[in-house]
């Protein structure tokens, strides 16, 4: 059974409302909700202008060319300078921004003046590499003050980052450093990882190497794990050398508020991961303020700390930035919650008064599965709010984290959005509501979302149905990269023909009868692995590049930690069917995949069978194998080509 299936969810009694003294701190006010539903537009202008514009706009959205929004387009703003001068400006310059932990115990802390200085020096030195407004710059990093560093950096100058997961391969790297025509790529020699230095130069020499058509020109090199690589001369840049080098002024100059931001490439239902890009006025304008509501962030006294790898949309928009517009001071950290023992993420939050902690709920079931003695044995008393994203928590989840991390006192709030929507877009906010464990709960102010069965009529609570965002949101995404015909087929056409406004985000959701969201996880074909998106078609493609395989279908298999995890079956070509056993077999194709990819998508088992389940026009029907995969009775099995194929796979699997 997946773990939030909603027969579990809708047993789901206990209730949480606030402390009276939360409540009477706390920063959101009910009146956000009535100020949003006036004048949604007003809203959203007054949360701009706590932004600094270089030139104030006049027009807060314009929709006449939908899917493609334009949100406050006239006016200009320096996302960088709102991140860092700004807060210099105001006088608090020696605030922390970053205290960052490396994981062999080594930390610095970075306050907003050597944040800004360190920012200024990169922009300079990215300007002398030849970079202008609109260059694409490929960051491809560890948890290092660099990362943030450099994308603001990037930001700073009006160019655009498209920042690649560390854990991603030479593969994953080339593919994005292609479709985004970067210019520079920014990496480090490695990064700490499980007690070893994790080498990333080597694998950006590998993409680059492979690369097609590219204009990459540099490759700027952080310092970090003091291994070998190999260097090539004129291409080749250290970073320290070239900020060094650079000049420490630089003044910030004012884009126009559609000026992109960044691209960031995401898993959807086709092979081809898909560049999602975000622009710069309106995802600051949300990332802002709902960081500022939703993580009840007292900038003077809070500690926050998101755990996200910058790599991911969390990382952008609650590590660099969100925090960093709102003057927060946060923890940043380098490697795994279990090195060098498994208590390390207590230990940095008792270290620096962690108050707000924001993480995965897979994380927070591993925890569970370790026991309570790990974190009971540091003082988590500073910790005062728990946030959670990525994929749904089940009830039992939420209610460990609250009772054994939160001290049995602190709020969780459960936060719904995605890479394409930039921002939070459904969460409780802690002070106003009474927290129901395992629901997302309600759209945050000014946001619109609604719940429809597979006609497009809207279903009466309590209903379950799909999940549409059914305005213009500021943080929305404007588009694929070099793709506007996919952006419009993925998102804006299932339910194309109730209007314009109708996103179509992806997810199964179910709303109680007092109006309360509960997530229910994709209803296509993209798999959520410990609160990260892959698709099924890139694994199986992953799979079919290999010589031994001559079909693959992947399916994401209910997982009580990972929440899914990727479960392949394969047919072997004939004449490797007999040379290989099927253990062998499986165990090459998933160090494969793991190559091919990255190790987050690794299968977690690999069937090799001699069938596939497939309706009479070859589709392969996937929800037959994820039977399989869950250990549930096979369903409805009328529609396949051949029925028996079913008992063949399961005897198989006996
Ligand atoms: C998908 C988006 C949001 C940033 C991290 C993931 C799932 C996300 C929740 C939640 C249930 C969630 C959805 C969504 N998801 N947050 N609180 N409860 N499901 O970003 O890789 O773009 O994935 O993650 O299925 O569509 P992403």
């Amino acid at each position: 059974m997946p773990i939030n299936s909603i027969d579990s969810l809708l047993q789901e009694e206990r209730r949480f409302p606030p402390t009276e003294e939360f409540a009477g701190n706390a920063v959101a006010t009910r009146s956000l909700y009535e100020e949003a539903a006036d004048d949604r537009l007003a809203f959203w202008a007054k949360q701009a202008r706590s932004l600094h514009w270089h030139q104030d706009f006049t027009e807060t959205l314009d929709w006449s060319n939908p899917p493609f929004a334009r949100w406050f387009a006239d006016g200009k703003l320096n996302v960088a300078y709102n991140c860092l001068d700004r807060h210099v400006e105001a006088g608090n310059g020696d605030r922390v921004a970053i205290h960052w932990e490396g994981e062999p115990g080594d930390s610095r802390s970075l306050t907003y003046s050597d944040l800004t200085a360190e920012v200024k020096r990169a922009a300079n030195a990215m300007i002398t590499l030849g970079i202008t407004a609109g260059d694409r710059v490929a960051i491809y990093l560890p948890m290092i003050p660099e990362a943030i560093v450099a994308m603001l950096a990037v930001a700073r100058i009006g160019a655009i980052h498209s920042v690649v997961f560390g854990g991603f391969s030479a593969e994953s790297l080339r593919a994005r450093i292609d479709d985004a025509q970067a210019k520079l790529v920014i990496t480090a020699d490695g990064g700490w990882r499980k007690g070893t230095v994790l080498p990333l130069k080597p694998t950006v020499d590998a993409a680059l190497a492979k690369s097609g058509e590219h204009p990459v020109t540099n490759v700027l090199v952080v310092k970090r794990g003091e291994n070998e690589i190999a260097w090539a001369e004129g291409r080749d840049l250290w970073w320290h050398d070239a900020l060094a080098d650079a000049p420490a002024e630089h003044v910030a100059e004012g884009f126009e508020a559609e000026h992109p931001l960044f691209i960031l490439y995401t898993s959807g239902t086709t092979g081809r991961p898909k560049g999602i890009l975000h622009t710069s006025g309106g995802y600051l304008t949300q990332v802002a303020f709902t960081h500022k509501n939703v993580f009840d962030l007292h900038p003077e006294t809070d500690v926050f700390w998101c755990t996200a790898d910058v790599g991911w949309v969390t990382g952008h928009s609650y590590v660099v930035y969100g925090p960093l517009a709102n003057g927060a001071t946060q923890v940043m950290y380098e490697g795994v919650p279990d090195a060098p023992a498994p208590g390390r993420w207590w230990k940095i939050i008792e270290k620096y008064g962690v108050s707000i902690l924001y993480a995965a709920p897979t994380a927070i079931r591993t925890f569970m599965k370790l026991g309570r003695e790990i974190p009971q044995a540091s003082d988590l008393s500073s910790l005062r709010l728990l946030g959670s994203v990525g994929e749904p928590i089940n009830p039992e989840a939420w209610v460990w984290y609250r009772e054994v991390i939160g001290g049995g006192s602190t709020p969780v709030v459960d936060t719904w959005w995605q890479t394409e929507t930039g921002a939070i877009m459904i969460s409780a906010l802690p002070g106003i509501a009474t927290l129901k464990p395992g629901s997302a709960q309600v759209p945050i102010p000014g946001i619109s979302i609604v719940i429809l069965g597979e006609d497009g009529t809207r279903v009466d609570p309590p209903n379950g149905g799909l999940l549409v965002v059914s305005e213009p949101w500021p943080a929305m995404l404007r588009g694929i990269w070099g793709d506007p015909e996919r952006f419009k087929e993925t998102y804006w056409s299932r339910f194309a023909a109730l209007g314009d406004s109708t996103y179509f985000a992806g997810d199964g959701a179910h709303v109680d009868a007092d109006g309360d969201i509960w997530l229910l996880g994709r209803v296509d074909d993209v798999m959520n692995i410990s609160g990260h998106r892959l698709s099924t078609a890139e694994i199986e493609s992953a799979l079919v590049s290999h010589p031994i395989v001559a079909e693959a279908a992947v399916v994401g298999a209910a997982d009580a930690t990972t929440g899914q995890a990727v479960v392949a079956f394969v047919i072997l070509r004939s004449k490797q069917a007999d040379k290989q056993t099927s253990d062998e077999a499986s165990a090459l194709l998933r160090s494969h995949v793991a190559q091919q990819i990255g190790a987050i998508a690794r299968p977690r088992e690999i069937f090799i069978v001699t069938e596939l389940p497939k309706t009479r026009s070859g589709k392969i029907m996937r929800r037959l194998l994820q039977d399989v995969a869950e250990g549930r009775e096979i369903g409805d099995t009328t529609t396949l080509a051949d029925t028996s194929v079913m008992q063949l796979i399961s005897d198989k699997l006996k």
